[in-house]
């Protein structure tokens, strides 16, 4: 088993609803260890950028805007296979499809305000750890 590294973000959906401590038990039981965490304002730059890769989806605009409604909280989860470990515990996109014990069957709101984003591969992680964190903030 490879000790990896992924990016989460709480989005607002969660900070708004005062839901972090709720969700990091559930990463925490899971095994993944906080070794970076900050509470942000995403702009719409910043959250623009970060999304770029659905930049023609039709849901792109709402995303954003959404992404920026509330203060975030960043964070670089560490553990076993921790990228896969950490979507297993977001659960499925549409909250609706998401297993019961999942963060987003139990807290999301919609499709949109779903509570947590994952890295989805261990080299998109690299990428979006590097977006928010210089690796002196992170400290396993
Ligand atoms: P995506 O990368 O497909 O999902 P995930 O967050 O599970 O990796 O989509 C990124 C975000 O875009 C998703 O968390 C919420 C938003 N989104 C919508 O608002 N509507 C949609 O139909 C989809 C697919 C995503």
């Amino acid at each position: 088993m490879a000790i990896e590294r992924t990016l989460s973000i709480l989005k607002p959906d969660a900070t708004r609803r005062n839901l972090t401590g709720k969700i990091n038990a559930l990463f925490e039981e899971a095994g993944l260890r906080i070794v970076a965490q900050k509470r942000i304002q995403l702009t719409e730059a910043t959250a623009g950028q970060f999304y770029a890769v659905h930049k023609e989806r039709p849901f792109y605009g709402s995303l954003v805007a959404s992404m920026i409604s509330a203060p975030v909280v960043v964070q670089v989860l560490e553990g076993e296979n921790a990228v896969l470990a950490h979507r297993g515990v977001m659960g499925a996109t549409d909250p609706k499809k998401a297993e019961p014990h999942t963060v987003r069957a139990q807290f999301a709101e919609s499709i949109e305000a779903n509570s947590v984003h994952g890295s989805d591969s261990l080299e998109n992680a690299a990428t979006e750890i590097a977006f928010f964190f210089a690796g002196t903030e992170i400290l396993p």
